[in-house]
């Protein structure tokens, strides 16, 4: 855990009201899953080159016809109103200022055309099925013309799943932030959610939402090559192996355990990223190691933006960039393209 992460989430638990807290932090079901993701990437050891020329260290790419100066995203996670008064627009600025790609919830506090004109750099959106097509339909349209370059469909929420430790019912003034985008009508407890989400949806809205907008689409959510598969199979441009950071589906595998699977499925034919538990450089580092071309953050990003705003944001994402540099240097991997399978292996008993 980058000490950074540490001191933003300390900043955050002493700032946020306790719903929002518990919203942010919670899991589903028994909270396995969530509390298995930071773990999971220290089941790797690194295997270093030495005497490599690291006097430049390049952390640029391009990623679905953008050029990004780290590989490091913000996820898309809702109501960032919650965490602080400027809300997504601050995410924005932040990821902007640090040359990260923000990828916007579609369940943003804050319309999402001001975020786009907040958004200086790239930013991709972030869409749910929902049971009213329209609705999806009218935001994955409104996004490409607010200037998005791409769309992540979530595909493991077919409802909200079950978080006994927090209601976000509770939460004073959720009602006006969950109808800023998705329409009134869309309610942010659990009961309502599932009624709102679309549970009959299936792969082929991957390629309705493509040929609709336009834009490449990427799959969140997948944790197994042959779901992938199937995914690319259908149209998606790109996959990102995801738990929702423990809040669906309690005991799946962890984002760093189905990665290589995912990987070896479709990374051939497509980019595929991934978040879940990722704190500190080397565990992007782990990740890229094990094929991913990019990641994202969720919860650090909502305690960087608790805990100071847009400088907040810009201070995590750039302090965790500056780090996956160090560590791609003592690593001996000047490229991400030189953050190769080699450099890591998987061990039986880590230390914990
Ligand atoms: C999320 N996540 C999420 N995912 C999504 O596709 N749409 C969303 O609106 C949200 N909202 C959301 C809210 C909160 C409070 C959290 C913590 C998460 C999941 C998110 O995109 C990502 O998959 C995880 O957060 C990544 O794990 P870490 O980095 O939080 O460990």
């Amino acid at each position: 855990m980058s000490a950074l992460v540490d001191a933003q989430h300390a900043r955050a638990r002493e700032v946020l009201g306790s719903e929002a807290l518990a919203y942010y932090e919670s899991g589903a079901g028994a909270e396995l899953t969530r509390r298995e993701a930071e773990a999971a990437w220290s089941h790797y050891r690194l295997r270093p080159r030495v005497l490599t020329d690291v006097a430049a260290v390049d952390l640029s790419l391009d990623l679905l016809g953008t050029h990004l100066a780290t590989p490091l995203l913000v996820a898309p996670t809702a109501y960032h109103r919650l965490a602080h008064p400027d809300g997504e627009v601050a995410t924005a600025r932040g990821a902007a200022a640090a040359g990260a790609l923000l990828t916007l919830s579609a369940r943003a506090s804050q319309p999402l055309e001001s975020v786009a004109q907040a958004a200086a750099g790239p930013w991709w959106f972030q869409v749910y099925a929902t049971r009213d097509p329209a609705v999806h339909r009218g935001l994955a349209v409104r996004a490409r013309d607010a200037g998005a370059t791409a769309l992540v469909l979530t595909g493991d929420t077919p409802f909200v799943g079950r978080k006994p430790l927090s209601d976000s019912l509770g939460i004073p003034g959720i009602e006006d932030m969950v109808a800023v985008n998705s329409g009134a009508h869309l309610r942010p407890d659990a009961a309502t959610d599932a009624a709102d989400q679309w549970p009959s949806a299936t792969t082929d809205l991957v390629a309705e939402l493509a040929a609709l907008t336009g834009l490449p689409v990427l799959v969140k959510g997948v944790l197994r090559g042959d779901e992938a598969a199937r995914c690319v199979d259908a149209g998606a441009a790109g996959i990102v192996v995801s738990t929702h950071g423990g809040r669906q589906l309690d005991r799946v595998v962890p984002s760093a355990v189905a990665l290589p699977e995912v990987v070896a499925a479709v990374g051939d034919r497509v980019p595929v990223l991934v978040d879940g538990g990722l704190r500190s450089g080397l565990d992007v580092l782990t990740a890229l190691a094990l094929g991913a071309r990019a990641v994202l953050l969720g919860r650090p990003v909502l305690w960087a933006l608790a805990a100071g705003g847009a400088a907040g944001v810009r201070e995590l994402l750039d302090t965790l960039t500056d780090d996956l540099a160090h560590v791609m240097a003592l690593a001996g991997a000047p490229t991400l393209d030189a953050v190769t399978a080699d450099l890591v292996t998987r061990i039986e008993r880590p230390v914990e």
